[in-house]
């Protein structure tokens, strides 16, 4: 929720009491220059004990509620037939309306049985846009990732309220070309993660089921950032104004035929699920999931997080639940558009994404800038980001490398965790950063892992600069900060 001050100014109101908390503690810049430096420039081999604020993600980040741990305390432990799923089943018909639900032990395990079921080699799945895992899984499987949203997803510097949307008329075209019979669902993301947790609007999504279900095909939705998209969708939709973020995820299930969720973001919990109401599609992918994950009733996931799962999914439907990330990173954009920092617009609903193309222009992607922003970030703040760019793209079969649509560094806001002083400090860093980016040059890799390389890749900074920017930050911000 928002509240206005007597100024007028509007700020993110935390409708929530901390009553639990954990110290970090702000190592200086010659101990941060030693960590990234072990760490290869790849701020995922940075440890807690040298991050002062955690935006790698807000996956499995999120504070929990009173009531997700009270929850945690009566779980029930039984290999089979646990009360604790039932109670989760539950939940998942009564907010989002699915007789049938499959647990995992996250949302990637969800798009490997996805996957496994439905796809074949040379199959082509139309999305509105990828997930590094999800583009992984199919991939794996021989299949290929189309992506077909509308131009405007591409331009970090919009008004456009609904980025994620699928371009509806490339939709029907690749049907035309492709065939019916080659594709075997299209997939559309809630809130596209590697385009800035971009929604996608509820009309949107009723002309994407309409043509599907002229075709007979079917539609997965990818429901980890369900709660936010919902939210973007009463702020930004007209006619949705008066709805409650409860009625509108229910309507979005309306059109899903396969469902399924990271339980690490909207529901603030570690967890996933496959839910649908189509028993053929129940019955076709629930014997992998004791091979893969876990006995039907708990899928992977402990018995004490399905039972904060139950209460999760009940509290993502509460309008301060629901916008709790979305109006930081609302209130932390506009600090940095403020300084001019490039930042994808308009926020959304996971991170504030630093547009690293118009941050470094001298670093051409072949020299990943959004990588090497990230790192120079850390160096100058102690806060880890994420690259989102080339390094998160893989190698082509012939090894050729493939450029990133978008170069990002996210600083993701996770749920209930971080404070507006947190994010003033953040963003003055970033400014002070800002005006040394010249000192800011590319990465080149050392260590090349052949899937997945953002994980566990090792970078080098090209003509060491990132010794010489901490230099300057010694000389000019102080050796202690
Ligand atoms: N789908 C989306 C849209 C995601 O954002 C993620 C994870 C997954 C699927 C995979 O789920 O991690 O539970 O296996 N996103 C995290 C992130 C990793 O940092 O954005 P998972």
């Amino acid at each position: 929720m928002n509240v206005r001050l007597s100024t007028g100014k509007e700020i993110p109101m935390e409708m929530h009491k901390v009553r639990i908390v954990q110290k970090t503690s702000l190592v200086p810049v010659e101990e941060r220059l030693r960590a990234i430096e072990e760490g290869g420039y790849n701020t995922f081999s940075l440890k807690t004990k040298d991050i002062f604020i955690d935006m790698l993600t807000d996956s499995g980040t999120n504070a929990m509620s009173d009531n997700q741990l009270a929850a945690m305390m009566v779980s029930d432990d039984a290999y089979a037939g646990s009360e604790s799923f039932y109670k989760l089943a539950q939940a998942i018909e009564d907010v989002l309306g699915f007789k049938y639900v499959l647990p995992t032990h996250q949302g990637r395990a969800a798009e490997h049985l996805i996957a496994k079921v439905f796809i074949k080699p040379g199959d082509i799945i139309p999305m509105n846009y990828h997930f590094t895992t999800t583009k992984a899984h199919i991939e794996l499987i021989g299949g290929q990732v189309l992506e077909i949203f509308a131009d405007e997803a591409l331009n970090t510097q919009s008004k456009h309220p609904f980025k994620g949307n699928l371009d509806i008329q490339k939709l029907k075209d690749t049907i035309k070309k492709y065939g019916v019979d080659k594709i075997p669902f299209v997939r559309m993301e809630a809130t596209t993660n590697l385009l800035g947790g971009q929604p996608f609007s509820m009309e949107n999504l009723k002309e994407v089921k309409r043509i599907c279900s002229q075709h007979k095909i079917p539609l997965v939705l990818d429901g980890s950032l369900i709660a936010e998209n919902a939210y973007f969708i009463k702020l930004r939709e007209k006619g949705y104004q008066n709805k409650t973020i409860k009625a509108i995820i229910k309507e979005i299930m309306g059109f899903a035929d396969l469902f399924y969720l990271s339980g690490r973001k909207s529901s603030c919990v570690r967890g996933g699920f496959i839910a649908t109401n189509k028993k053929v599609f129940y019955e076709q992918i629930k014997p992998w999931l004791p091979v893969y994950e876990g006995f039907l009733t708990y899928g992977g996931m402990s018995s004490k997080e399905i039972e904060a799962m139950a209460v999760g999914i009940r509290e993502m439907t509460d309008i301060n639940v629901a916008g709790s990330a979305a109006e930081q990173v609302k209130y932390f954009a506009e600090r940095l558009i403020e300084r001019k920092i490039p930042v994808v617009t308009p926020s959304g609903g996971l991170a504030c994404h630093v547009d690293a193309m118009m941050f470094l222009p001298h670093v051409p992607q072949s020299e990943y800038p959004a990588g090497a922003l990230a790192a120079a970030i850390y160096i100058a703040s102690g806060v880890r980001s994420m690259e989102r760019g080339t390094i998160s793209m893989d190698r082509d079969e012939e090894g050729n490398e493939v450029f990133s649509d978008l170069e990002l560094a996210r600083l993701a806001v996770p749920r209930r965790v971080y404070t507006i002083a947190h994010f003033e400090y953040v963003a003055d860093r970033i400014h002070w950063l800002h005006r040394h980016r010249d000192l800011v040059k590319g990465l080149r890799f050392v260590e090349e892992p052949p899937v997945l390389r953002f994980f566990f890749g090792k970078l080098e900074p090209i003509d060491n600069w990132g010794s010489k920017l901490g230099e300057v930050f010694k000389k000019e911000v102080g050796a202690h900060w």
